[in-house]
């Protein structure tokens, strides 16, 4: 687990677009594809952006979703809807996977998700993202694995719902056992109300408390992209 302290905004968007860029051009080089997933929220959109200036081999990316809320893809509160317009991927040869989670059926959306999954990266092959990118919310979750609710438990698949409460809408997401065989997440956080959580998901503790503790037994590189205020 490393951490990254960028000083100013556009600075932590550039960081966290450069990782993302030189895993995908990696991926690229060495097996012709590059599989990421993205998550939602909005600290990510300003390294998106940054991103989708960069110089990629947009044909060769597949892009899926860490999360989602069960909102139409039109909502403002869609995150397929803002990554796909921060990256501007309607208009690139880029192979685009959206997570249902407006369907009616959720729990049948959740497992053609997981079949989406299987067929491609192969149906004997892991299920290993070359980047993913998360946040932290102040409640400690990461994804939509939220406390209290034993999602972030749940290893018999790849793809789950979670009812968080409150007024959220119901989530569709990647279950712990993906985002801790990915070859990298890349963990974007800003502003001093994600200080604390910070701190704490880097400390061994019941994963239910802090979701974002399953990073601890990540297999692959962890890297929390932090600025002044969020920065343990
Ligand atoms: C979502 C997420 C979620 C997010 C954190 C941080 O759909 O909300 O993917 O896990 O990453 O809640 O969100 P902010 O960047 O908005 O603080």
């Amino acid at each position: 687990m490393s951490y990254l302290v960028a000083t100013t905004e556009a600075d932590h968007a550039a960081l966290a677009a450069e990782l993302m860029a030189r895993a995908i051009h990696a991926a690229v080089r060495d097996r012709g594809v590059a599989r990421i997933a993205l998550s939602g929220g909005a600290t990510p959109a300003p390294a998106y952006r940054r991103l989708s200036e960069m110089s990629l081999a947009w044909d060769r990316t597949e892009w899926f979703w860490v999360d989602e809320r069960a909102v139409p893809p039109t909502s403002d509160r869609s995150n397929f809807r803002h990554a796909v317009e921060d990256l501007h991927l309607a208009s690139r040869a880029a192979k685009v996977f959206r997570m249902e989670a407006d369907a009616v059926d959720l729990e049948a959306a959740a497992r053609r998700y997981e079949d989406v999954l299987r067929a491609a990266f192969g149906v004997a092959g892991a299920v290993r993202f070359d980047v993913l990118t998360l946040g932290v919310g102040a409640d400690g979750h990461t994804a939509s694995l939220f406390p209290g609710t034993g999602a972030v438990a749940i290893d018999d698949r790849l793809v789950t719902l979670v009812h968080p409460g409150g007024d959220l809408e119901p989530r569709m997401t990647l279950t712990a056992p993906v985002l801790c065989e990915a070859a990298e997440c890349l963990l974007l956080c800003r502003g001093a109300a994600k200080r604390d959580m910070v701190v704490a998901a880097g400390l061994q503790g019941p994963e239910d408390v802090i979701p974002a503790r399953l990073l601890l037994r990540a297999k692959g590189e962890v890297t929390w992209i932090c600025d002044a205020a969020s920065a343990p």
